[in-house]
């Protein structure tokens, strides 16, 4: 098998992540791999916040006062489990999609083409040695989560968290599924 397909083969995600981070030179990386993503109409969807260090454990604050805005308190359990995650997590890129203004792609397939980009960054940021953790657990689809990051409330989307690191713990394998049961043929 291909050094490639080893590496992609090998990728699990991993949410308990300390420092090291990627220092500039892999998250330069890591940020091209995400702009290599397939993109329909060249819209080039993807916002990216960066939050590093001594900053990640904000987020949390900036979710519970968006509930608390929007009158739904993040449940005690859901701040309590984000906190002791971001405590240690050295670098978090925040996901956005900004969809084509001009309306000739749809904005599924512009979140599609964010989602492939994020797949990217987890498959480079795997082959640099390091592991991450996707997201959307800490208030992503409240109204006004977005806009308090820092995105555009108007055609910026926020769609959620990717948490990059070094594991904390070595992981266990990750059991897969058998691919035949999700792929049939199909015949004219
Ligand atoms: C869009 C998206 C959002 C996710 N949000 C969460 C989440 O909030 N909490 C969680 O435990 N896993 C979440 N996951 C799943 C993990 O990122 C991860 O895929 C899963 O733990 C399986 O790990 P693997 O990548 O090694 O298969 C999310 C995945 C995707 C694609």
């Amino acid at each position: 098998m291909s050094d490639f397909l080893n590496t992609l083969f090998a990728r699990q995600s991993v949410k308990f992540v300390q420092a090291p981070g990627p220092d500039d030179a892999a998250l330069d990386l890591i940020l091209q791999a995400a702009v290599r993503a397939p993109d329909h109409g060249a819209v080039h969807p993807w916002r990216f916040a960066l939050v590093r260090g001594a900053d990640v454990p904000a987020l949390v604050d900036v979710a519970v006062q968006a509930g608390l805005d929007e009158n739904k308190p993040l449940p005690a359990h859901k701040v309590a489990g984000a906190r002791t995650w971001l405590s240690r997590v050295p670098l978090v890129i925040l996901l956005a999609c900004r969809p084509d203004p001009h309306g000739r792609i749809r904005p599924e397939e512009s979140r599609l083409a964010v989602g492939a980009a994020v797949m990217n960054m987890l498959n480079a940021a795997h082959a640099l040695g390091f592991h991450g953790f996707w997201s959307t657990g800490l208030g992503t689809y409240l109204d006004g989560m977005g806009a308090a990051l820092g995105f555009d409330p108007l055609d910026e989307h926020f769609m959620g968290y990717l948490a990059l690191g070094t594991p904390i713990e070595a992981p266990a394998p990750a059991a897969r599924p058998d691919y035949r049961n999700f792929v049939r043929d199909w015949h004219a």
